[in-house]
C-alpha cells in the first residue's frame, strides 16, 4: 500500500436543496479495501454516487493525482472508476454475456476483451454456465455477480460496490466476500465498499470508515474498529 490512491477532502454533495454529505475527509491507499459502515440515510450511497459522478459534488476527489470531481459518470468511467450501485443495475432483457460486454463500453482492445471475459468468468464460474441466459432470469446471488462481473469488465482501478449482501443468503455473500478480495489481491484493484453488514465488511477491508448524518465520524484500520466500543454496540450487535 503505497500513499493514498484516492483522496477525497471537503466533499458535500446532496439532491437539489436536500444536503446530505457535509464536508467528507476520506483517504483510500492504493491496493486498498475501504469499508464504509454507517446507519441508514447516513449518506452511504449519495457518498459512492458522488465519487462516480452522479450527483452534484462540492470539494475535492482525487485519483491517482487526477481531479475527479465535476466530471459527468462516462468521464469517470474511462479513468477507471466502476460502480455496482445499490440494486444491482444489470440490464434484465439482456444475457449474461451481453451483460458483461457492455461493462467494457469504454474499452477498445478487442483481444483484451475477451481476455478479461475469460477472466471474470474465473472468478464467477457459475456466470460461464449462464452466458447465454437473460440476466432477469438469475437468482439473487447470480445478479449480484453479474452485477460486479460486469464493473470488472472495465478493468477498474476504483470499485465502488454499494451493499453487495443486500437480500442475499450468508453462504452467498461470504462467497461473493471472498471472490471481491481474490480480485483485490490477483489485481490490486481499490475497493470502496458500503456494507451494513458490519461483520462481513470488517473482516474483508483493511480499513474502514464510519459515516452519520452525512460525516465520517470514525476512521481506522478494519481491526481497531472491529476493537472499538461504539461500533461494536452500534454495529456488531448481531452476528450472520
Ligand atoms: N434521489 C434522491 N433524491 C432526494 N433525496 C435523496 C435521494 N437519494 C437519497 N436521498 C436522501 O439522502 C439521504 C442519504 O441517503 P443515502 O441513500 O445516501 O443513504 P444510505 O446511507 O445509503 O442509506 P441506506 O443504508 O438506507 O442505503 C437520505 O435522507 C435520503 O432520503
Ligand atoms: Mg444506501
Amino acid at each position: 500500500m503505497s500513499g493514498d490512491f484516492l483522496t477525497v477532502t471537503d466533499l458535500h454533495a446532496g439532491y437539489g436543496d436536500a444536503r446530505v454529505l457535509h464536508g467528507v475527509d476520506l483517504a483510500v491507499g492504493r491496493g486498498e479495501i475501504c469499508a464504509i459502515l454507517g446507519p441508514n440515510g447516513a449518506g452511504k450511497t449519495t457518498l459512492l454516487r458522488a465519487l462516480s459522478g452522479m450527483v452534484r459534488v462540492r470539494g475535492g476527489v482525487r485519483l491517482d493525482g487526477t481531479a475527479l470531481a465535476g466530471r459527468p459518470p462516462d468521464a469517470l468511467a474511462r479513468l477507471g472508476v466502476a460502480h455496482v450501485p445499490e440494486g444491482r443495475g444489470t440490464f434484465t432483457p439482456l444475457t449474461v454475456e451481453e451483460n458483461l460486454r457492455l461493462g467494457a463500453f469504454t474499452r477498445r482492445d478487442r483481444d483484451g476483451i475477451e481476455a478479461d471475459l475469460e477472466r471474470v468468468c474465473a472468478y464467477f464460474p457459475v456466470l460461464r454456465a449462464r452466458l447465454g441466459q437473460v440476466a432477469g432470469s438469475l437468482s439473487g446471488g447470480e445478479q449480484q455477480m453479474l452485477a460486479i462481473g460486469r464493473a470488472l469488465m472495465l478493468r477498474p482501478r476504483l470499485l465502488l460496490l454499494d451493499e453487495p449482501s443486500l437480500g442475499l443468503a450468508p453462504l452467498v455473500t461470504a462467497e461473493l466476500f471472498r471472490i471481491v478480495r481474490t480480485v483485490n489481491e490477483q489485481e490490486r484493484t481499490t475497493v470502496v465498499v458500503v456494507e451494513q453488514n458490519a461483520h462481513l465488511a470488517l473482516d474483508v477491508a483493511h480499513r474502514a470508515h464510519v459515516l452519520e448524518s452525512g460525516r465520517i465520524v470514525l476512521s481506522g484500520s478494519a481491526a481497531r474498529l472491529r476493537a472499538d466500543e461504539q461500533v461494536a454496540r452500534s454495529y456488531l450487535g448481531y452476528r450472520v
